[in-house]
């Protein structure tokens, strides 16, 4: 296997990342030594901003993991946070370049590892960023990977590519991680929440999501979700709520063959309309 540099959903900028760095899984040392006060500085800045933010939109579980994990104050060292993790739900984080292959991507989910790019954002970056880099995918995504649950839907979701992958199944498998993962919202007594990494560590999709009327807010189904298309750079056009991260494990523990099959001759769905079945929340009266 050779570890060659990897773009962003087709985008013709050129890669970011060292991959001459990188092991055959994609793997790399995170070179903690390497990181300038400059960039513990904006990574703190960053941090600072948005754990303001999360209070009152984010889930409970993120809320309690994060302020257990209390890593704002520089850029942590991978292995801390490892240890902490791999005794909550034995995962591990793992440092790789940047955006890695999706075969290398499940892989290391189907073995509880989640890769963090190792490289910041720059300062003129601060407010939004395309690709995900260190601040989103430790902010975002680290803090949920201590909830049981959530960590082993995560684990099923890698095991659930590689099978995707000979079924030519990606597109389809694509948008569930998209729609949960990376945008979820999930339903509590308090009103609907976020559990999505690409909301809670983006400041603009964050005080959105919740309140601002224009985006659809459904209930999840799996087969809606599949068929949805999404758009990687803009703000989300519909939004998916769970009603419990259970619901979310268990409607994704099934196999997903005959509904591949079922699926993939029919024409995808535009995210901003209504389908027949859909089950519609409002927004947030107050976040
Ligand atoms: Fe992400």
């Amino acid at each position: 296997m050779t570890t060659a540099p990897v773009t962003y959903g087709g985008s013709r900028r050129p890669p970011r990342g060292d991959y001459s760095i990188a092991r055959p899984d994609y793997t790399c040392d995170q070179a903690w030594d390497r990181y300038a006060p400059q960039q513990h500085a904006l990574y703190a800045r960053l941090y600072a901003r948005q754990q303001k933010l999360v209070g009152g939109r984010a889930c409970d579980e993120f809320l309690q993991a994060l302020a257990q994990l209390d890593m704002g104050a520089q850029i942590p060292r991978f292995e801390d946070v490892c240890e902490r993790l791999g005794r909550a739900t034995r995962w591990q984080i793992v440092a790789v370049p940047g955006l890695i292959p999706e075969d290398a991507f499940f892989r290391l989910l189907a073995h509880r590892r989640f890769p963090v790019t190792v490289w910041l954002r720059t300062p003129e970056e601060f407010d939004y960023i395309v690709e995900p880099d260190l601040f989103h995918d430790l902010f975002g995504h680290v803090p949920l990977l201590f909830n049981p649950v959530f960590a082993d839907y995560m684990q099923a979701y890698g095991e659930g590519g590689l099978k995707a992958q000979r079924r030519n199944a990606l597109e389809l498998l694509a948008r569930l991680y998209w729609y949960t993962v990376e945008f979820g919202l999930i339903d509590t007594a308090q009103g609907l929440r976020v559990y999505g990494a690409g909301i809670l560590s983006s400041p603009g999709e964050l005080t959105r999501a919740l309140t601002d009327p224009s985006p659809l807010r459904v209930g999840f189904d799996l087969r809606r979700v599949l068929r949805t298309v999404y758009e990687i750079d803009d703000f989300q056009r519909i939004y998916f709520v769970i009603d419990g991260f259970n619901q979310l494990f268990e409607q994704t523990a099934q196999d997903f063959a005959p509904i591949y099959e079922q699926l993939l001759p029919l024409p995808p769905l535009p995210p901003d309309r209504m389908q027949p079945g859909d089950r519609r929340f409002g927004v947030n009266s107050t976040a």
